[in-house]
């Protein structure tokens, strides 16, 4: 069995997997969005402080399968740097205790693996990463092999929902209020404009929307109503997806892909999800795959997933040499 943490930001989680048959034997997760949305994003201080408290606190349900670890996980790229110490700490302090090898993961490749759970992976796949960090579309050939198509030049989709929410006072995370909030909305009311549409590059940008909402909720002034909220959501979140969906059409044009995935935190959404299922269907790519949707945002089963193929392949991470790497842009 591998035994996988999770800490790369407001997610304290950990998992066991066993690596036969890739079976969750064990998964606990300790969200911290109540203590971080009193200031409308994650304060990264904060955030491992709460690492601290909640991973030892998971971590004594785990003692059980210890005899029968082979290995532990630990996210240690891209994320806060202060809470992927948290978690790089306690992966070090098991290796050497238990005496088992260290398996350094990326989470973003985790994410990938969020599709597999206990199930072998069906690759090549492309990919649309959408993340609190991340927007990128990639082409994932094998384990090893993960080459990035298209990436964010500013702000992240996620992110986007983040702040649209926090300037209209809702709550953190931002993208379930924001998709809840567009469900009662007129997406027609406004009309914002959808970054790059008339640019051939293949490349993400949420500022300029985020600053078109600004404006509209500064117009309203004090008095804006739930309804205004609803119509701004509606449209904000419709002018979001639409970005994507304009860039890869123009991927789907060159990049033929056989199946078509979408991963991260804010693949929960369903508008999103319908409008790529729709657009699959229409350049006849044969499966359109998400993971399930209380594993999309940051968890340990994905990384315990990821790990088992670095185990078979014995990746392994010298206990002196192992460091977290939050910027990192590569695989
Ligand atoms: O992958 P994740 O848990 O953490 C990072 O790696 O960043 O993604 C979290 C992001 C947040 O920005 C959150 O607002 C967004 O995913 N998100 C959503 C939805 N659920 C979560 N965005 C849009 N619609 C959603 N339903
Ligand atoms: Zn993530």
């Amino acid at each position: 069995m591998i035994l996988s943490i999770e800490s790369s930001c407001d997610d304290s989680s950990i998992a066991i997997t066993r690596i036969e048959d890739k079976k969750i034997l064990f998964h606990q997760k300790i969200s911290q969005e109540l203590e971080h949305s009193r200031y409308g994003g994650v304060v990264p201080e904060l955030a491992a402080r709460l690492h601290a408290k909640a991973l030892p606190k998971i971590l004594s349900k785990t003692t059980p399968f210890f005899n029968d670890l082979k290995a532990v996980a630990v996210t240690t790229e891209p994320g806060l740097s202060v809470t992927l110490v948290e978690g790089l700490v306690m992966a070090k302090a098991l290796s050497m205790s238990l005496n088992i090898p260290l398996i350094s993961i990326n989470h973003l490749k985790g994410h990938i693996y969020s599709l597999f759970l206990e199930k072998e992976a069906t690759l090549p796949l492309g990919v649309l990463l959408v993340s609190g960090g991340h927007t990128q579309i990639l082409s994932v050939k094998d384990y090893e092999e993960i080459e990035i198509i298209a990436t964010t030049l500013d702000d992240s989709f996620g992110e986007s929902f983040d702040k649209v929410s926090k300037m209209l006072g809702m709550g953190y995370p931002g993208g379930p209020e924001v998709e809840k909030s567009a469900k009662n909305g007129d997406a027609t009311r406004f009309n914002f404009t959808v970054p790059l549409r008339d640019s051939p590059k293949v490349a993400f940008s949420y500022s300029g929307l985020k600053n078109q909402v600004r404006v509209a909720i500064n117009e309203l002034g004090d008095s804006i109503t739930e309804k205004d909220k609803n119509d701004i959501c509606a449209s904000f979140q419709k002018t979001a997806i639409a970005h994507l969906i304009d860039k890869l059409k123009r991927v789907f044009k060159t990049e033929k892909f056989i199946n078509f995935a979408v991963v991260g935190g804010a693949s929960a959404n369903m508008e999103l999800r319908a409008k790529l299922e729709a657009l699959t269907k229409k350049f006849k790519i044969e499966d359109f795959l998400t993971a399930p949707l209380e594993y999309c945002s940051d968890n340990a089963a994905m990384i315990g997933r990821c790990a088992v193929e670095a185990y078979k392949l014995g990746e392994f991470s010298p206990l002196d040499e192992v460091k977290i790497n939050p910027r990192v842009n590569s695989f």
